[in-house]
């Protein structure tokens, strides 16, 4: 996944002094590329979660001043004030804000004129067939969540004042080793959110269930990828 962020991380120009907002930094393993990217410029690493938080601004201390962190969620408007960034960077993030157009929004208002968001997510279909051995084991994923397609995201994307939008899924089939190596990968990557709110005497028989229900030993990740400039 860290693989994943740093080839997003690519699609973005950089001249190094620019101010870049991370939209769901995570514990800030690609922030940590990107303020490598920004010598002379500036990252506002923002999550919704204050354990995220914590742990991004234990990986990014080292950055100083130059890394602000901000507590706030992708559904509401960004607590920036009046400042705008140069450009949104966004990895594995968005498929957990249910109402892409209003994100859209709330993006396209800090965003400066001309200036760039460059993301990728959960896309349609993906983890389509872990959701169906999460079925088979007789649960329902927790959600809210969207796996939105490129059509859709386009139009969502020019509705809220986008252009030159560039918008396509792709394939990331993850092959695990069967058994313990993918039961470990279920449990703490892939239903990590889901396991949160089954009760602890419940999860070891739940990942063993899904495991058993795959069909192989593969994540079928979709990626939506999204590269869109802010409307001058
Ligand atoms: C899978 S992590 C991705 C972290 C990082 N971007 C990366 O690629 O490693 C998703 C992050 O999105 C954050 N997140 C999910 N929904 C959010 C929301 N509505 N507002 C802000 N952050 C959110 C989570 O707290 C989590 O840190």
């Amino acid at each position: 996944m860290a693989r994943w962020g740093a080839s997003v991380l690519e699609r973005l120009p950089l001249g190094g002094d620019e101010t870049v907002l991370d939209a769901g930094c995570g514990s800030g393993r690609v922030t940590e590329r990107l303020a490598e990217r920004l010598p002379a410029g500036r990252v506002i690493a923002l999550d919704g979660s204050p354990a995220m938080l914590a742990a991004a601004r234990t990986r990014l201390t080292r950055f100083g001043s130059r890394v602000e962190f901000v507590e706030a969620d992708l559904a509401r408007p960004l607590p920036l004030g009046d400042r705008s960034v140069d450009a949104v960077l966004s990895t594995a993030t968005f498929h957990w804000v249910e109402d892409h157009a209003a994100l859209f929004r709330h993006l396209a208002r800090v965003i400066r004129p001309g200036g760039r968001l460059v993301a990728q997510c959960g896309g349609r279909g993906n983890i389509a067939a872990v959701q169906r051995a999460i079925a088979a084991a007789g649960e329902t994923w927790p959600g809210p969540w969207t796996m939105a397609g490129p059509e859709e995201t386009r139009q969502r994307l020019e509705a809220a004042g986008f252009t030159d939008v560039e918008t396509w899924l792709h394939d990331e089939p993850t092959p695990l080793e069967p058994g313990e190596p993918l039961r470990e990968f279920l449990q703490t990557v892939v239903l990590g959110a889901h396991l949160e709110r089954l009760p602890e005497a419940r999860r070891e028989g739940f990942v063993a269930a899904v495991a058993a229900n795959l069909p192989d030993a593969v994540i079928d990740y979709v990626r939506l990828n999204i590269v869109a400039t802010r409307a001058a």
